[in-house]
């Protein structure tokens, strides 16, 4: 919200007051003195005019987690257990999932209370690379690394999946890195070959990568450098 918008709502100041307290330099922002009443101020900031409170700043949370199989990516479900069923419930209700993954696939899972940070984390524009281990049914067909580059089109949104860069590991595993996260896009991807995907696990997502210290359904908080992605 706009930091003027955020002083009108005090019951005793309407926007001349408002823009009044910036202007004298009694508006304090985590701390420091902000003057400009167009910036926008997230919940995780405090914000303090003339030694009154006026919103105390949430704690930003940023967490990642090591998925097991078989646990859903979603806030709650009647039937399967979800990946908030893994944490306090304290904490999981603060939080929302930042890219999901199949109930079937495993690897790191990101958590957050901060909307715009997760955004960014997804946002398929902004082509953030996401790597994952593959195991097939099938051996892996010679074209899959050629055609996954050149991108797969989906006809269903009518879109051509951005280059993928495969690395084949044995017959039936690759590590494959991809550019956006589109509904079952790895599955929709070897589908093209009629080879099914037996096993997805993903190992990083932009510059954050699983700790292989976390045992499955284990979770810690991101450092400063994994929270800029
Ligand atoms: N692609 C898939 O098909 N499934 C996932 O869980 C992630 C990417």
């Amino acid at each position: 919200m706009r930091l003027d918008r955020l002083l009108c709502q005090h019951p005793m100041w309407n926007r001349r007051h408002a823009l009044t307290l910036l202007a004298q330099g009694k508006v304090l922002a985590d701390g420091k003195v902000e003057r400009d009443g167009s910036i926008d101020i997230s919940q995780f900031v405090r914000v303090e005019v003339d030694g009154e409170l006026i919103q105390e700043g949430q704690k930003a949370l940023y967490i990642m987690m090591h998925k097991p199989v078989g646990i859903l990516s979603a806030t709650s479900d009647p039937v399967h257990k979800t990946v908030m069923d893994l944490l306090p419930a304290e904490l999981a209700s603060q939080l929302h999932i930042a890219g999901r993954l199949d109930r079937a696939s495993s690897g790191l899972m990101l958590l957050t209370n901060d909307g715009q940070w997760s955004r960014r984390m997804t946002d398929p524009d902004l082509k953030k690379p996401k790597t994952y281990l593959v195991t097939t049914d099938n051996p892996i067909d010679p074209d899959t690394a050629r055609l996954f580059a050149e991108g797969i089109y989906f006809p269903y949104e009518d879109i051509t999946t951005s280059p993928a860069e495969l690395e084949q590991l044995n017959s039936h595993l690759v590590r494959l890195t991809i550019y956006e996260g589109r509904y079952h896009q790895i599955k929709r991807m070897f589908g093209r070959f009629r080879n099914p995907v037996v096993g997805l696990h993903r190992e990083s997502m932009g510059g954050i990568r699983l700790d292989d210290r976390l045992v499955e359904g284990g979770y810690r908080e991101l450092s400063e450098i994994e929270i800029r992605g």
